[in-house]
């Protein structure tokens, strides 16, 4: 087959040639937005008068079929054709003639893939926005499943003190949240048209690059031809974003393999998001949550396998740029797979209340607001904080809880004190002493799952 560009050439391409610089194989993904651009760009040719009325009829009629074609996966997809934009436009040609090769008027594949690319990226980042909605609801749908539960909160992953699960909960939400509006942002960047750029330098032919970018919902076109042509932060940006909501997932995965360990057992996870031992008959293993932390690497693999492509390119669209799309793909399909079990793990999970009772009982998880109670006394606070000291020590030495400490003992560490010295310890006089805004108190934990609830519209 004769190539597209083959004009100027004396000799066939090496079938190696084809081999190794065919895209096919992956940017096939791209066909849809190839068909919706190359439909758009067909009716502004026809406004502009470049093309008659019945010539874009028959264009955008062979375009959606060919739409549907590959939709039923009944293109065959050949090496020689190259790319996703190659196979489109010779299906086009099979079926129209002549009238096939017009398309490309005014348009080169430089434009053409950055078009697609961001009507791709922009598509694909409203579906992770959803899939991280999904996950915010499940966690606070949580909220009032284990209203009242008190879990020990973690600084160096020792205990430090207790909080609200919902409070817990919600703070995944937080990060959740930020990498949805961090996605909106880089959104905002991804939707303006390249369409028009041509190979680089724009076009002599009267294109409306304004249409074209109306018709593809873009909110405006980029004004710089040679940018807009080989522009890809809008992918780096991307992967960014991803590889954060990866890490934010992976971090929650720790947390509940830590948390569903026979040595915390403050969690279970069912059997049917649990895998077993190929020799240990005993074993359920969270093997869906470590693949949640493992596959974090990939994506921010992703986004270094970006920026290094990137890097030191110069200006004008390279071949290199091709390669873009393996980790955008990868990135994408990666964190959606996480996002969509993550949602199911998190709502199917069990907290088990008699554990977390005894577990918040110890490791004096209420001495900070036994310090606390000092201080609202008078006493300084790197007094109260050695008064707390001794005050621990004398009930590790005798295996007792702060709590269980007689009011004699406190009187000769602190002095002039009554029985009210009792109300701020034990786990849940603890978290009822907080006060400050965004603290763990019941009322400020409810609050904030009043705002999130409002947030994501949950009656
Ligand atoms: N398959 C190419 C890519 O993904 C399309 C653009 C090719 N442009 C070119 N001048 N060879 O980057």
């Amino acid at each position: 087959m004769e190539k597209r560009w083959g004009g100027v050439f004396r000799e066939k391409t090496a079938p190696s040639v084809e081999q190794f610089t065919e895209s096919i194989s992956f940017d096939w993904r791209l066909y849809r937005q190839d068909i919706a651009a190359s439909i758009a760009h067909a009716q502004m040719l026809g406004a502009v008068g470049l093309l008659s009325a019945e010539e874009v009829e028959k264009l955008t009629k062979a375009l959606e079929d060919i739409g549907l074609m590959i939709d039923r996966g009944e293109l065959p997809f050949r090496q020689e054709l190259e790319d996703i934009h190659m196979h489109v436009e010779q299906a086009l040609v099979d079926r129209l003639g002549e009238l096939g090769k017009k398309l490309h008027t005014a348009r080169s594949r430089n434009d053409q893939v950055a078009t697609d690319l961001r009507l791709w990226v922009r598509e694909a980042i409203d579906q992770i926005d959803k899939k991280i909605e999904a996950l915010q609801r499940a966690f606070v749908a949580r909220c009032d499943q284990d209203e009242g539960v008190i879990v020990p909160a973690y600084t160096h992953l020792r205990r430090a003190q207790p909080v609200l699960a919902a409070h817990m909960w919600l703070a995944y939400c937080e990060r959740f949240g930020r990498d949805r509006e961090r996605l909106a942002d880089c959104r905002r960047r991804v939707n303006l048209s390249p369409l028009g750029a041509a190979a680089i330098a724009g076009t002599s032919l009267p294109i409306d690059r304004d249409q074209t970018a109306r018709a593809l919902g873009f909110a405006g076109i980029l004004e710089n031809s040679i940018d807009a042509s080989c522009d890809r932060d809008f992918i780096a940006e991307f992967l960014f974003c991803l590889a954060l909501t990866a890490i934010h997932l992976s971090g929650w995965a720790e947390d509940w393999i830590l948390w569903s360990s026979t040595e915390f057992g403050f969690l279970s996870l069912p059997d049917a998001y649990c895998t077993g031992s190929s020799i240990m008959p005993q074993k359920r293993n969270p093997d869906v949550l470590e693949l949640v932390r493992g596959k974090c690497a990939r994506v921010i693999g992703d986004l270094q396998t970006i920026l290094v492509l990137l890097k030191g390119l110069p200006l004008g669209y390279n071949r290199d740029l091709q390669e873009d799309k393996v980790p955008l793909f990868d990135a994408f399909d990666t964190v959606s797979a996480c996002l969509e079990i993550a949602a199911e793990v998190v709502s199917a999970a069990r907290l088990d209340r008699n554990i977390l009772q005894q577990a918040v009982e110890v490791g004096f998880l209420d001495a900070t607001t036994l310090m606390e109670f000092l201080i609202r006394r008078g006493i300084p606070q790197r007094d109260a904080h050695h008064v707390v000291g001794r005050l621990v020590r004398r009930a590790i030495e005798s295996g007792r809880r702060l709590a269980e400490i007689s009011l004699e003992e406190f009187r000769q560490e602190i002095g002039d004190v009554g029985p009210e010295v009792f109300s701020c310890l034990g786990a849940r006089n603890a978290v009822q002493a907080m006060q400050s805004a965004g603290s763990t108190h019941p009322e400020q934990v409810a609050l904030q799952v009043r705002r999130w609830k409002e947030r994501l519209g949950i009656k």
